[in-house]
């Protein structure tokens, strides 16, 4: 039972991400009170007055985030909008020293992502990108594995994901996607990959195409890529939008000394010239369930560890502006490098 006065908490987009979160935190033991809400869509306002059992200081206006962080009185904000309007959103909510979970993708752009970063950095507020699967013991039990050189030095790694991503609504609209699939679900096997390894994306070169099977879309549906990493490990990322039917995913990682991979919530590893065995799984103790739970347990002082800063949101920022750069120039290789310095930025910025 919370001790202390609840966090008072605003929401900016109450769509399907949005109301998820925003009743993970409701119901959360620490103590979050929903105060106020903004969405352009009333609907969705009702929706989750509903869910929730009682009312919000509601704004309807594409503006009002900024009334509702300005009059509500809100300690902390969720953005769980579009993802071309998460800067405008996050920079404001930063701006009058609010906490921010922001959903995924955190910023698009690697400029305004190492911009975003440095604004948290100066207000002390806790920040957190909603990357979930930071928070799945099997991926927590990978990155363990790959840090402590279970599987040696990382060498190459092999990246798919398959969605059957319509691209509804705003997602195939380019003024507000960001970059189709690969942006969207991608973003999130860009992550995987970067966090497991801990490693910094180094260039990227491939293709992609925006195909769906109920038409063509105004943005990226599929991509392949040639990824290269800073200690110079290479691999592909395959993320597809155009499946007929549910969603699949395979990750391996090969290193030195073996392969690491997984099949369905288990981890996998074989030595070189070994069997195959499986390493059993479970979060560490302490270690927060969700993003939503360590947001929570960050501002109450109940945990100290950030499991997803800014930090990754940048280098996720930085590898996917890359993958589009190199898919709309015709698969022309990417350095992340140029990347950072026509931004004015220097790998230091990110690492
Ligand atoms: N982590 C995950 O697994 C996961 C899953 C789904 C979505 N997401 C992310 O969540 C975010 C939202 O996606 P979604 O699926 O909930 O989309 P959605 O369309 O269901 O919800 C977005 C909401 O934002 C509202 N909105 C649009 N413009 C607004 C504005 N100016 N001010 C206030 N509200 C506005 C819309 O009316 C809508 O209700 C995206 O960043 C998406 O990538 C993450």
């Amino acid at each position: 039972m919370a001790t202390k006065a609840p966090i008072r908490f605003g929401a900016i987009g109450c769509g399907g991400a949005g109301t998820d979160r925003i009743m993970q935190l409701a119901k959360h033991a620490m103590g979050v009170q929903v105060v106020a809400a903004v969405d352009i869509n009333p609907d969705r306002l009702d929706n989750l007055e509903k869910r929730l059992g009682y009312g919000v200081t509601r704004y309807t206006g594409p503006e009002d985030y900024r009334r509702m962080i300005d009059e509500a009185g809100v300690d902390a904000v969720g953005i769980f909008t579009p993802h071309l309007l998460h800067y405008d959103h996050v920079k404001y909510a930063l701006q009058q020293k609010k906490h921010v979970l922001i959903e995924k993708p955190m910023v698009c752009g690697t400029a305004k992502a190492v911009e975003i970063t440095r604004l948290l950095e100066s207000t002390g507020k806790v920040g957190i990108v909603h990357y979930q699967r930071h928070y799945e013991p099997k991926f927590v039990k990978a990155r363990e594995l790959i840090l402590k050189g279970a599987i040696g030095e990382v060498t190459n790694f092999y990246v798919y994901m398959a969605q059957d991503w319509a691209g509804r609504e705003w997602r195939s609209d380019p003024a507000l996607s960001g970059g189709g699939q690969l942006n969207d679900s991608g973003s999130h096997y860009q992550d995987i990959l970067l966090w497991m390894t801990d490693l910094l994306p180094k260039s990227a070169e491939g293709f992609a195409d925006c195909w769906h099977h109920d038409g063509p879309r105004q943005v990226e549906i599929d991509s392949m890529h040639h990824i290269e990493l800073s200690n110079g490990a290479h691999g592909r990322m395959i993320i597809v939008g155009d499946i007929l039917g549910g969603f699949q995913d395979d990750v391996r990682i090969r290193g030195t000394k073996g392969d690491l991979m997984f099949y369905g919530n288990k981890v996998l590893m074989r030595p070189h010239g070994g069997d195959i065995q499986e390493v059993p799984c479970s979060l560490p103790k302490g270690y927060p369930i969700s993003p939503c739970d360590n947001f929570v347990k960050l501002i109450r002082g109940r945990c100290r560890q950030n499991r997803v800063p800014f930090l990754f949101g940048v280098r996720v920022a930085l590898l996917t502006e890359a993958m589009l750069q190199s898919a709309h120039q015709k698969g022309t290789r990417i350095l992340c490098s140029e990347v950072l310095k026509k931004a004015k930025l220097a790998l230091k910025d990110i690492a």
